[in-house]
């Protein structure tokens, strides 16, 4: 673990390797400090490949013995490293067999073989099978894999690995083994193993074809209760994919394992996925509403992977979002029409509402990383460290380029260019260059320029400007686009951007569309493409200045730059059709009054709000034919991650002075709405996860947080009695968090009675550390954050071991709650470096993420810089420290 000599890989150096494997025999003696791992491959020539030598990676591992073709190895033929094993063969087929041993109860990283509450458990992507047995440890190695297990029958009496079970029985010593067989070939880093005491919730459905599949979910006995959503979710992914791709499970048997510690969301080896606890237990004593949703996308996402990533793979890294991207998208699409159909009538709000939760997450996260030093197009040219690589840009950046594919070629061009992805490619290790070829080849369209962007990175700017002809009845829009260098691409050349525009009427109704040469008027949305720098469209037959209605469905990942007024933007809040737009627009005013609420913080200015901001904000909040789950979106403020990108210097701390003026402001001004509102909504009865209900839930939880923003004596009662006798986590959570967000006296108080309830649920109390480390403070006088922070760690139920319990309280404080991390004295930062210097040493991965909350320190005011400047520094020094880390901070400090 060396930062200075961790090697730069570039994309174009790919090569074939001149040997690969065609079977792999794998054998593991488990044993929690010495497991010895006998690994018999047969390997191959391969005919496409320049000739060279077998070459084998591997890391941490004891290597016990090697023979070739059943032979000590000849003199000279082989050339050991540390991390590489370099072999000279002759002819073109070998055997080898290699014995290693390793030490999982020693592995922190969670990367290889490790364990965890007892069990034994594998996480191989992206490079973690090297840390198992020697292997040539990349996505182009596809192999056929058998697995034997053997282990202490009561520690594991679950032993579980990829495909089909053949042969299981029992040992001598209390030992027992289970044989497992993958038919598909598949690269290493879908190899799993789990050998663990568990217990399955299984059930036997029917594939579109009539093979019966057994589908398995396995958790610790004790959790039985709260599989039963994750195995609805898989049904219903399996059903989707049916019927929207025709793609269906290609194994008997199809198995989710639950896992306590994990560095990720969830892991999609071939038939054996292994999931982070929480994206599979859930009830409503202990999940939220969203909870549930991330549980359902999730299921989806990994089984959705079977196809996108499993049966075609990736050639390398660099095309890693051809797997992430694809499947985002899937899964968005998933959830969308899950929402749509649960929720009838009101389908297409609920398909807006999903939509703006995933742009949320675009502009909270892949923004700013595409703004900062890390910036990298969604196929990156180099890395350091791969790890670092599983970034929003290619995932939720990598869907939204699919996304404008599907937007471009329309649902059966898009579903012509997969079928005949598969049709080319199944069973093979490929490239983006080959997905958007065989989109391109099923649509006779060309779209080499489309491909810009796999290779920009950079949020594009889409400026538009109007003129309004009263004389002809014409509009003309012009659209112009520019992406900003990012580091090591200064040229950017004009990308493919679907721009979905409609235009509304004086009356605020959407006037039907007819460019200029036209026959006549049609739709009243449609998709311009601009593909050039900057492009015009002339509508004609306009009776009166239209007010344009641009992005809809935000068609483009991009920023749009229109100057609108407040009047303006209030008229587009009330009246586009775009259920999308509505919402942008409430968030664009939103914004507007913040940063100039923030600037004038900075400055020491009186705070004041627009009144005609009120105004248009209680039109939305009184206009009950809305749905609840939109209304409760469209209310909510913009978050602090996105505002402060947007703000010149960003300064954190006057952000959270305008934020929490303004959400007192609105709580306490339109008081009575939002109590009307509360006892308004009809409260759904028992729980049950579904969006009509959760939408009502939301919108309540909403207006608890204003109501105790503003210390309204009713609300906060209110707030304390649902918290007191909630029936599901979603309302008990809800007020909670209403009640620390406020600083309310009564918040301690809660707290304590939430951490009793639950002190024995590591998922629960994750949420509490979460809470705590996110709160806003009122009076500058009351317990910093940091200090609380700082105590937590020391808590019980607290581990810098568990990622879940990092990322609640670490991650938290250092991403989501940037008013309060981001101290003038510099405290927060020297905090920040210990805790990453401390974690890196255990699990670098996990340090890695940490280490990028301050990497777009240069955008901070001066006073925050200067305090941020030698705790990067002292990071990048530290002893020992990983490639993960080391990559990020000195790119941070480039
Ligand atoms: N491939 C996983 C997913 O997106 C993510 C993951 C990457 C998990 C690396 C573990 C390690 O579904
Ligand atoms: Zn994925």
């Amino acid at each position: 673990m060396k930062t200075e000599h961790a090697p730069t890989i570039q994309r174009t150096d790919y090569a074939p390797l001149a040997w690969t494997v065609r079977r792999i025999d794998l054998h593991f003696a488990l044993d929690p400090q010495a497991t010895v791992v006998t690994s018999r491959l047969a390997c191959a020539r391969n005919p496409e490949a320049a000739p060279g030598p077998l070459l084998l990676d591997g890391e941490a591992l004891e290597t016990l013995s090697l023979t070739i073709g059943g032979l000590d190895p000849a003199p000279g033929a082989v050339r050991r490293g540390e991390t590489r094993i370099e072999i000279d063969v002759e002819g073109d087929e070998v055997e080898l067999e290699i014995v290693t041993r390793i030490n999982p109860q020693a592995n922190t990283t969670l990367s290889g073989l490790y364990r965890s509450r007892g069990g034994y458990f594998t996480q191989c992507e992206a490079e973690g099978f090297r840390r198992i047995t020697w292997f040539p440890d990349r996505p182009d190695v596809m192999a056929r894999f058998s697995v034997t297990l053997e282990g202490d029958k009561a520690v594991c009496p679950v032993l579980l690995s990829n495909g089909n079970l053949v042969e299981e029985g029992d040992l001598p010593d209390g030992r027992h083994y289970a044989r497992w067989e993958d038919p598909f070939p598949k690269p290493s880093y879908l190899f799993a193993l789990v050998a663990a005491d568990l217990v399955a919730l299984e059930r036997r459905e029917l594939t579109a074809s009539g093979r019966e599949v057994l589908l398995q979910v396995w958790v610790e006995r004790g959790n039985l209760d709260r599989c039963e959503h994750a195995m609805e979710s898989l049904v219903h992914a399996m059903r989707w994919d049916e019927e929207t791709f025709g793609l269906e499970l290609d194994l008997d048997r199809f198995m989710i394992v639950a896992v306590s510690d994990f560095n990720m969301g969830a892991m999609e080896n071939k038939g054996l996925n292994i999931f982070n606890a929480k994206y599979v237990l859930a009830k409503p004593d202990t999940a939220t509403d969203v909870d549930y949703e991330h549980i359902e996308s999730v299921v989806a996402h990994e089984y959705f992977h079977n196809w996108t990533g499993n049966r075609v793979t990736c050639r390398d890294w660099f095309q890693l979002t051809l797997k992430e991207g694809l499947t985002v998208f899937r899964d968005q699409q998933f959830s969308a029409d899950m929402l749509a159909r649960a929720a009838g009538a009101e389908g297409d709000s609920a398909r807006a509402v999903k939509r703006i939760d995933d742009v949320r997450v675009l502009r909270a996260a892949q923004f700013p990383e595409d703004a900062g030093p890390m910036a990298h197009p969604i196929r990156p040219e180099r890395y350091q460290e791969i790890n670092n690589f599983y970034t929003a840009t290619v995932y939720e950046k990598g869907a939204e380029v699919i996304r404008m594919l599907h937007t471009l070629l329309g649902p059966e061009g898009f579903r012509n260019g997969m079928d005949l992805y598969f049709s080319y490619h199944d069973g093979q290790a490929v490239t983006c260059d080959d997905f958007v070829e065989a989109m391109s080849e099923a649509n006779g369209r060309d779209l080499d320029q489309f491909m810009r962007w796999y290779a920009q990175a950079g949020t594009p700017r889409v400026a538009a400007r109007g003129g309004w002809d009263a004389a002809d009845g014409s509009y003309t829009l012009t659209l112009t686009q520019h992406t900003p260098p990012t580091p090591g691409q200064t040229e950017k050349l004009p990308l493919v951007i679907p721009v979905a525009v409609g235009l509304i009427g004086p009356d605020g109704a959407d006037l039907p569309l007819q460019l200029e040469g036209e026959a006549a008027p049609g739709a009243t949305t449609r998709v311009l493409e601009l593909n050039a720098e900057s492009r015009q469209w002339r509508f004609v037959g306009l009776s009166a200045e239209p007010v344009p209605s641009l992005l809809r469905g935000f068609s483009a990942p991009v920023i749009l730059e229109l100057e609108e007024d407040d009047a303006r933007l209030a008229f587009r809040m009330a009246n586009d059709s775009d259920a999308f737009n509505r919402w942008d627009a409430a968030q664009r005013y939103a914004e507007r009054v913040l940063l100039e609420l923030g600037a004038a913080a900075a400055e020491g200015r009186a705070l004041g709000v627009p009144v005609a901001f009120v105004e248009a904000f209680a039109r939305l909040l009184r206009d009950d034919r809305l749905d609840p789950a939109f209304r409760a979106q469209a209310l909510a403020l913009p978050g602090e991650g996105y505002l402060l990108e947007r703000m010149q210097p960003a300064d954190p701390a006057a952000l959270r002075t305008a934020q929490i003026y303004l959400g007192a402001e609105l709580g306490r001004v339109l008081a009575a709405d939002w109590l009307a509102l509360t006892e308004g909504l009809v409260e759904p009865g028992e729980y049950r996860y579904h969006p009509a209900d959760a939408g009502r839930r939301a919108l309540i939880n909403l207006a608890l947080r204003y109501l105790c923003a503003a210390r309204v004596p009713a609300g906060t009662g209110l707030a304390r009695r649902r918290f007191e006798s909630a029936s599901n986590m979603t309302d008990r959570f809800g007020a909670l968090a209403a009640l620390v967000h406020g600083a309310l006296p009564e918040a301690e108080g809660a707290l304590a009675a939430f951490y009793e309830r639950y002190r024995d649920d590591a998922l629960v109390l994750d949420k509490w550390f979460a809470l705590q480390a996110g709160a806003w403070r009122r009076d500058a006088g009351a317990t910093p954050v940091l200090e609380r922070v700082r105590a937590l760690l020391g808590d019980p139920g607290f581990s810098l071991s568990n990622p879940n319990k990092v990322y609640a309280l670490l991650g938290s404080f250092f991403r989501a709650n940037p008013g309060e991390f981001h101290l003038a004295d510099g405290s927060g930062y020297a905090f920040w470096a210990d805790q990453v210097i401390a974690l890196d040493a255990a699990n670098p991965q996990v340090a890695a993420r940490m280490a990028r909350a301050l990497e777009n320190w240069r955008r901070f005011t001066p006073v925050l810089r200067e305090a941020v400047r030698p705790q990067l520094e002292r990071v990048r020094a530290a002893e020992g420290l990983s490639p993960d880390v080391g990559e990020i901070v000195a790119k941070a400090l480039e």
